[in-house]
């Protein structure tokens, strides 16, 4: 964990109402989120498709909040200018997709974006050896990538815990989002593992609360860690 900082807190639209989504980004900019979660499928690499650069877009002028674009996609690197010129502010790429990892970090951070890499939970963190120090942020997936509202995968705990070390071991400053099953059980036990940054789609936008209210929940959640 990264002491004393902030717990960022990032949802996914993939779980609001596409029909009236400016508002919800906007409620969740109210609520005090952190990043905007975008998650962009092609139907390939994941089941579904969801959304293209267009409607990157469109929320760009409801929020000022950093656009956190998850490209679960395949070939991203033919994707990655027309997210940048969208207003993507984060663009994370899959290991699993991407052949030339580090040329694909290059062109997101020359088109002036930070630069991502997710890995699937069945991916060991080694692969991202190498690539690491270039970096600005990890996303390791606690769910496979596809849905949201899926049970967090308890065998990725130990993943972010080993991730954590290895980027305090190398003083690596990169973030350490999580994506997939984060609520208000799992939010403290993945910031204790060393999670920095939770992704949150079904907790956050429910029809059981209002998007104020779940995003308080978690932040409570996490007060015992004094890290909320
Ligand atoms: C899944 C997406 C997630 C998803 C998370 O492939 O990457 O961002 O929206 O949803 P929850 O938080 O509901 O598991
Ligand atoms: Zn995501």
């Amino acid at each position: 964990m990264q002491r004393n900082q902030k717990v960022k807190i990032a949802p996914s639209i993939l779980s609001a109402d596409f029909a009236r989504l400016g508002e919800q980004v906007q409620e969740a900019t109210k609520a005090g989120a952190d990043y905007i979660h975008i998650d962009v499928m092609d139907g390939r690499f994941v089941p579904q498709i969801t959304i293209g650069a267009p409607v990157v877009a469109a929320i760009r002028r409801w929020t000022d909040l950093p656009l956190d674009v998850h490209l679960m996609i395949e070939s991203p690197e033919q994707q990655i200018s027309q997210f940048a010129k969208a207003g993507a502010s984060i663009i994370t790429v899959h290991m699993e997709t991407c052949l030339h990892i580090h040329r694909g970090v290059q062109m997101i951070k020359d088109a002036g974006c930070k630069a991502g890499i997710s890995i699937n939970p069945a991916t060991s963190i080694s692969v991202l050896d190498e690539i690491l120090p270039e970096v600005d942020l990890v996303l390791l997936m606690t769910v496979n990538p596809g849905f949201s509202g899926q049970t967090f995968i308890e065998s990725t705990l130990n993943k972010i815990t080993r991730l954590r070390k290895e980027l305090d071991r190398r003083s690596l400053k990169a973030e350490l989002e999580v994506d997939g099953g984060i609520n208000i059980e799992t939010a403290s036990r993945v910031v204790k593992a060393g999670a920095t940054v939770l992704v949150a789609g079904a907790a956050i936008f429910n029809s059981r609360e209002s998007v104020e209210e779940a995003i308080n929940k978690l932040r409570v959640s996490l007060r015992s860690l004094a890290v909320d």
